[in-house]
């Protein structure tokens, strides 16, 4: 698929359900009591690939319409031990958290997925499990992950090695099931859909800056969820705005959770304009509309602290920094050599195949940008739904155009991404 250079990028939309909360509303919901009613579920490979592993397990999952669902929970202890493997997909989250969550169910489970996703680590999951009494099997540190269920887990006190909401949630996920309360300690603020969505279901939780506390839960009642739109399928539009000059759109109802909008910063202090107007929450999650607007940019720094409020907006960053004057520095974010592929040498690969000058180092990137168009030129996405993304809205900001090698990647997590594109951008 080739991506035209655009003139400008204008209006007011909307854009799917945020994936990390649409994965926790069918897994918290699945281990319910009762009925889950999940609006705004936000569609997609990896989303549905949660509701499949769901249905494996037995839970019973309607669709009531394209982002509307009705979970049939089957108890905290309900979930069935499947005939064979349980299909993650692509998705790191699922893998992840179902393996808290059935290490303390009754059976033998065996968690798998495509080729990227038994890449990926999976020893940072399977240590503290064990701690907790878990019997956990990784292939190499990798997928398949072959966990033998019990009711003997135990609460822990747990010092996350990573910063990553992922490991977090999944050690919370096995302490429902345990036999006394269970501490994580985050070495940064990483997203907390868990823990929200854990205390609006009755979870007694305990939340200190830098840890979080929960009790063992005896049910779990959630009842409604509505998911605000994803803010990582709103940020490619935001950066988009922030490179063409003239451009200025509107997101309506996204997800503002604080630890998910650092790029929000990053956008202001490199010159976009940035406001937010009618904040409200959908529960327990801050919500609103959001105007950005083009300006000049100029270089910034990310510093490993901010890493976590915007590790899936980092590749974007990089772009911004192509197009701002001075030298954009990303630092503590070796993280993203371990997501869907590795994002660091992907960026650095696709940026400079567009002709700009950036270098990798071991965490992050130096970009020196320059206040004019990229020229465009030929990317692959390398089966990364982001890095598809990427190669877009490279292609609006350039002379030339990008032409993406495997663009339906986009899927994963957001099929309607090059159709929300056209409706807003000018050529
Ligand atoms: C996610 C957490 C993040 C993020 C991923 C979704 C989640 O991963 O990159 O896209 O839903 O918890 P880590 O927590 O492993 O950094």
């Amino acid at each position: 698929m080739k991506v035209e250079p655009a003139v400008a990028v204008v209006g007011h939309v909307a854009v799917p359900g945020d994936k990390s909360i649409s994965h926790r509303s069918v897994l918290l919901g699945g281990l319910g009591e009762g009925e889950t009613h999940v609006q705004g579920f936000g569609r997609s490979a990896d989303t549905m690939a949660t509701v499949d592993a769901m249905r494996s397990l037995g839970v019973e999952v309607e669709e009531l319409g394209d982002d509307e669902l009705r979970v049939h929970g089957v108890g905290l202890r309900g979930l069935r031990s499947p005939d064979g493997p349980v299909d993650c997909a692509n998705a790191g989250t699922l893998i992840r958290l179902l393996a808290g969550i059935v290490a303390g169910q009754e059976g033998r489970f065996e968690l798998t997925g495509d080729e990227s996703l038994r890449t990926r680590p999976m020893e940072r999951i399977a240590e503290p499990l064990r701690r907790m009494g878990a019997n956990i099997e990784t292939e190499d540190g990798h997928a398949p992950v072959v966990i033998q269920g019990t009711d003997a887990l135990q609460g822990i006190d747990y010092s996350l090695p990573v910063a990553s909401a992922q490991v977090k949630s999944a050690v919370l996920l096995a302490g429902l099931n345990a036999n006394r309360e269970t501490t994580v300690v985050e070495p940064k603020p990483t997203r907390d859909h868990t823990e929200l969505m854990l205390e609006a279901a009755g979870v007694k939780v305990r939340r200190r800056p830098g840890s979080v506390t929960i009790d063992p839960a005896g049910a779990l009642r959630l009842g409604e969820i509505v998911v605000p739109g994803d803010f990582s399928s709103a940020a490619p539009l935001f950066v988009a705005v922030a490179l063409v000059p003239g451009s200025d759109v509107t997101v309506h109802e996204l997800g503002l959770n604080p630890r998910r909008i650092g790029l929000l910063d990053v956008l202001e202090r490199m010159g976009a304009r940035v406001s937010i107007f009618n904040r409200r929450r959908a529960g327990r999650e801050p919500v609103g509309d959001v105007q950005v607007q083009h300006g000049e940019l100029i270089a910034t720094e990310i510093t490993p602290d901010e890493v976590p409020l915007l590790v899936d907006e980092l590749p974007l960053v990089a772009l911004l920094g192509t197009h701002a004057r001075g030298e954009t520095i990303v630092r503590g974010a070796a993280e993203l050599r371990v997501k869907e592929s590795d994002r660091i040498e992907a960026v650095t690969d696709l940026l400079r195949a567009c002709g700009a000058r950036i270098h990798s180092t071991e965490d992050g990137w130096r970009v020196v940008g320059v206040p004019r168009r990229l020229k465009g030129g030929r990317v692959d996405a390398r089966g990364d739904h982001r890095i598809a993304m990427l190669g877009a809205i490279a292609g609006l900001a350039s002379k030339e155009g990008v032409e993406i090698e495997g663009a339906d990647t986009v899927g994963v997590s957001f099929p309607g991404f090059f159709d929300l594109l056209d409706s807003v951008v000018r050529r």
